[in-house]
């Protein structure tokens, strides 16, 4: 039976992952308290007991305006980590499974990203997840890393969260409408992972995973609004903005879409329409 390791299991996508790797093997599933990722000496530890031949890593630092102030406490878990996992995982004959980000890229291309494209991360979230994939791929070690964009689910800190917390208690939403991308349901990641490694035709190697379609916040925030006008008491007004009227500390891709061909090529896998998956996540909101 396959021993897997997750780490980042109570994370968005790693919750998720406990679930849809079960059937795939025995999972240990451990969170922060379990292993500091910040700490190599410690992931060695954990990985020289557990001996697992699947990493999943679904841990990161993901306060992506917060590693401004902490560049080396990103770099230590974002960089250094995947490094050592890959390392590890090279001695042990692992495959290593990581995630990655739109951020890698600058946002100034027209159209979607493909894998291949020149990577140029405009804040320090996005430079310390491309030293994890740099680090990852030059270990020499068999690895699938998943770029995803826009990450969001019922659970934890997230976009749909924040807009359903602020439907509530605000008269206006002003949401930025020039930042183009493709919200990803963390259950959809974690089904697509689980099915990449059930079929094993993948090819190892770097794949984009994200929802299909695009759409700007602002786009976002309305079909959010319009999915979920019968749960709420209240019905906020929405005005789009532009980036430049909601400063934050790191600056972000305009255009954070991902072309998904490859993966979809290599394993069947594709996931379903942005706007699909939305109402999918609601429904199971509405029936809980
Ligand atoms: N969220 C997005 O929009 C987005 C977009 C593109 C790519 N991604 C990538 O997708 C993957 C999954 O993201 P997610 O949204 O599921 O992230 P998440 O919900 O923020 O979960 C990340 C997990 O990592 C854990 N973690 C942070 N620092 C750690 C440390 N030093 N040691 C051990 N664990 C630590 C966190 O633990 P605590 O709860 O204790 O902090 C948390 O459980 C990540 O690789 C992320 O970079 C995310």
């Amino acid at each position: 039976m396959n021993s897997i390791l997750l780490t980042g299991c109570n994370g968005q996508v790693g919750w998720e992952l406990q679930r849809t790797l079960a059937p795939l093997g025995r999972v240990t599933a451990i969170d922060r308290n379990a292993l500091d990722l910040a700490d190599a000496d410690s992931i060695r530890a954990v990985l020289s007991e557990v001996r697992p031949r699947i990493i999943v890593n679904a841990a990161a630092y993901t306060a992506v305006d917060q590693a401004e102030n902490e560049a080396t406490q990103a770099l230590l878990v974002n960089g250094q980590a995947p490094g050592v996992m890959a390392e590890e995982a090279k001695r042990l004959g692992a495959l290593l499974v990581h995630f990655s980000t739109d951020y890698v890229f600058d946002g100034n291309k027209n159209g979607c990203y493909v894998e291949q494209d020149v990577t140029n991360p405009l804040n320090t979230y996005g430079r310390t997840k491309l030293a994890g994939e740099l680090a990852i791929q030059s270990s020499g070690c068999r690895y699938l890393i998943f770029r995803t964009c826009w990450v969001y689910g019922l659970r934890g800190k997230n976009f749909l969260r924040t807009i359903l917390r602020l439907a509530e208690t605000k008269d206006e939403l002003r949401i930025v409408a020039d930042q183009c991308g493709a919200p990803t349901w963390s259950r959809m990641i974690a089904e697509a992972t689980a099915a990449a490694l059930a079929t094993r035709t993948v090819a190892e190697g770097l794949f984009h995973l994200a929802s299909t379609g695009s759409v700007s916040w602002h786009g976002f925030t309305q079909a959010i609004l319009e999915l979920t006008e019968q749960m709420r008491l209240r019905n906020p007004t929405l005005t789009a903005i532009p980036s430049s009227d909601y400063p934050q500390s790191a600056v972000r891709p305009l255009n954070s879409r991902l072309s998904c061909d490859l993966l979809e090529q290599a394993a069947g896998i594709r996931l379903p329409d942005w706007k699909d998956a939305l109402r999918l996540c609601l429904g199971g909101a509405a029936t809980a």
